[in-house]
């Protein structure tokens, strides 16, 4: 199914997302988890390291995989995702750097042969079970920019002039890159669970177009439509342009009372079966 769930603040979303992150771990110790990178996961992580701190959310055996990443940064770029991951969540918890497998924009393998290699490790460790996903302004996922294929796998990725743009202000003196490597629509769509967090009003029109709008190339996030279990975790200024609004906020409400919970046994399993009725 498609879970919406609208918090009343942006602060409220990220704890959300955190805690739904943070059940996954706790029932799957080895959770093979998918990271995004972006202003917006920001306080999920955040949260995640509080909880490690307070409640010894345990990392130590949850695989880490990435969804894209710049071509051609200096490893020591501040602007490497590399670089965001580690600042954000991996410096502060207790992972273990043999399950870390972060996209690598500057592998010296021949990209196509590399892509293809990542697609089959994350195969092989028996796929991605929760990935956390993002949504630019232009409706990308990772950077699947607009046009991409809707099946489209792991692979170097033209960035678009208003991805630049947005990009633009956090990179300071450094230019922007004008190639990433990113895993596929196709690809992201082979993960169990998908959990997509949008916050603000500046999301508010793209949120509307990816989740209500017609399945389109031109915006790669509807190709979560396909998807048979998601979570968007919403504020109510990302949710402000849904014309399903009452229904989400319903939803919501089923799942979230008084701070308590009805997403046992697991938020995972909802999203794939269906939302239990309130006790
Ligand atoms: C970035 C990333 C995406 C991210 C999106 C939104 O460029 N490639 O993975 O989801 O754009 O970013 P933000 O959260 O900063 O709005």
């Amino acid at each position: 199914m498609m879970l919406v769930l609208i918090t009343e603040t942006p602060e409220e979303g990220s704890r959300i997302a955190g805690r739904l992150v943070a059940q996954a771990i706790k029932q799957t110790p080895a959770l093979r988890l998918g990271l995004a990178a972006g202003n917006t996961p920001i306080g999920l992580y955040q949260n995640l390291v509080d909880l490690h701190r307070t409640t010894r959310l345990d990392f130590a055996h949850v695989r880490l995989f990435s969804l894209d990443e710049f071509i051609g940064l200096p490893s020591d770029s501040p602007n490497s995702y590399h670089r965001f991951f580690h600042q954000h969540l991996l410096d502060h918890v207790n992972f273990d750097p043999a399950h870390l497998h972060l996209l690598n924009g500057q592998a010296e393998q021949d990209i196509v042969s590399y892509c293809v290699s990542y697609e089959r490790l994350i195969r092989n460790q028996g796929g991605i079970d929760l990935q956390i996903l993002g949504i630019g302004q232009n409706g990308h996922l990772g950077f699947n920019e607009p046009g991409s294929s809707l099946n489209s796998r792991t692979r170097r990725s033209l960035l678009s002039a208003s991805t630049k743009y947005n990009l633009a202000r956090a990179f300071d003196s450094e230019s922007v890159p004008e190639w990433a490597v990113t895993m596929g629509l196709g690809a992201i769509r082979e993960a169990q669970t998908l959990l997509l967090l949008a916050l603000g009003a500046h999301k508010a029109e793209i949120v509307a177009k990816a989740l209500e709008g017609p399945l389109s190339a031109f915006i790669p996030a509807s190709s979560i439509q396909l998807h048979p279990s998601v979570v968007l975790v919403l504020d109510r200024h990302a949710a402000g342009s849904l014309n399903n609004q009452d229904y989400y906020l319903q939803q919501s409400s089923q799942v979230m009372e008084n701070n308590h919970w009805f997403l046992e046994p697991s938020f995972m399993q909802v999203a794939q079966t269906g939302l239990p009725a309130k006790p």
